[in-house]
């Protein structure tokens, strides 16, 4: 009973605090969206794992330099199969208030368990997103083919002008592991409990 009232006071207070706050644009939620998971793509596969990509390109004393080899991660097949399916996560996306900008923005509802997904939003992600990967494809692979500190900022803010710099504000660590806690997160109690 009581956290039954502690939810509806969250949810009443969410509420208040959306429908007065500054909002990150579709487009720009679109691109983070990308980053991200591109990022959490690469993350994904094993470091050694290399393979071998052709270059008929000839050196300036008319040697042709022939195969090398690089990561996976990072090669351009890869992330031409990344670059497919990648919009489809726009699904697990949802809005929430940044805890450090106080801006609403787009976060995989994994990072955000406290709050209910706003219905309808993911539409409009997945088609923002859809846009965004066929208009600017080359620039999205070229990005994610380097290792940066802040692809993010560098693609969506300072190359492709889509997010101003408070948008991609990075946000703060998700909270620790259940095992490195002693006590429950109150977070995880909440995100689990359906109204
Ligand atoms: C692609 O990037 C350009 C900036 O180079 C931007 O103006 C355009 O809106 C982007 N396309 C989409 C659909 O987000």
């Amino acid at each position: 009973m009581k956290l039954y009232k502690i939810l509806i006071l969250f949810s009443i207070n969410f509420i208040i605090a959306v429908l007065s706050t500054e909002e990150t644009s579709v487009k720009c939620g679109a691109c983070m969206l990308v980053v991200r998971e591109f990022e959490k793509a690469i993350k994904a596969v094993d470091p050694k794992k290399m393979t071998t990509v052709g270059s008929f390109r000839v050196d300036p004393k008319g040697n042709q330099k022939g195969l090398v080899e690089i990561p996976f991660a990072r090669s351009e097949a890869h992330l031409q199969d990344v670059l497919e399916e990648v919009c489809e996560k726009s699904k697990k996306y949802t809005q929430t208030i940044h805890p450090v900008t106080g801006k609403k923005t787009y976060i995989h509802e994994e990072i955000i368990v406290e709050y209910k997904r706003i219905p309808g939003m993911s539409n409009k992600l997945h088609s923002a997103c859809i846009d965004f990967v066929d208009d600017n494809d080359s620039e999205i692979i070229k990005f994610m083919q380097k290792e940066a500190e802040d692809t993010l900022r560098d693609l969506c803010h300072d190359k492709l002008g889509l997010c101003t710099s408070v948008d991609v504000s990075p946000f703060p660590d998700p909270t620790p592991n259940d095992d490195e806690l002693d006590t429950p997160s109150y977070n995880d109690d909440l995100g689990n409990d359906e109204l």
